[in-house]
């Protein structure tokens, strides 16, 4: 069992999985309108991620006999600048979520809630290896912003990215 508090810090967080994939379908529906097919794609699958996400918290709230609410997503950002603003934004939004589960796990700690810390942690590992994905894909659109050439080549690799489903279902 969670305690009612931590069920409502959960679903908050799973409404925000549910915005992130909506934040980041907006970027690829821009970056597509734009022809880059290849940053389009990538952002497709980071959609499918944060769905997997917040799937992960609905299954973890019913395993733990907790109701999940489904909330009213906000609309997102729909015009950007250049890819370099649609990658400044997506590293903040995923230092967002890190400084979100970050609260999460402080939370479990003071509740001395040890499974949902346990769950948590998942979350944590993910997040390192999100900020340093999109780091690294900022320095190089950084790089390679004014020189469309490079911005297309840059593409090409991004197109490359596949979605692999989650190995198991529950948190
Ligand atoms: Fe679900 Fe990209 O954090």
């Amino acid at each position: 069992m969670v305690s009612e508090k931590m069920a409502v810090e959960l679903n908050k967080q799973l409404n925000f999985e549910i915005y992130s994939a909506y934040v980041y379908a907006s970027m690829s529906s821009w970056l597509k309108s734009k022809d880059l097919a290849g940053f389009s794609n990538w952002m497709n699958v980071q959609v499918r991620e944060e769905m997997d996400h917040a799937m992960r918290f609905y299954e973890f709230l019913h395993d733990s006999g907790a109701s999940v609410e489904f909330d009213t997503v906000p609309k997102p950002k729909t015009e950007w600048a250049d890819v370099n603003e649609v990658f400044e934004d997506t590293l903040a939004h995923e230092r967002a979520v890190t400084s979100r589960i970050g609260k999460l796990i402080d939370l479990a700690l003071e509740e001395k809630d040890h499974a949902t810390n346990a769950a948590l942690q998942w979350f944590i590992s993910e997040q390192v290896e999100e900020e340093s994905g999109v780091s690294a894909i900022l320095k190089q659109v950084k790089r390679v912003n004014d020189f469309p050439n490079m911005l297309f080549m840059l593409d090409r690799e991004l197109g490359q990215r596949a979605y692999t489903p989650p190995a198991t279902s529950g948190a």
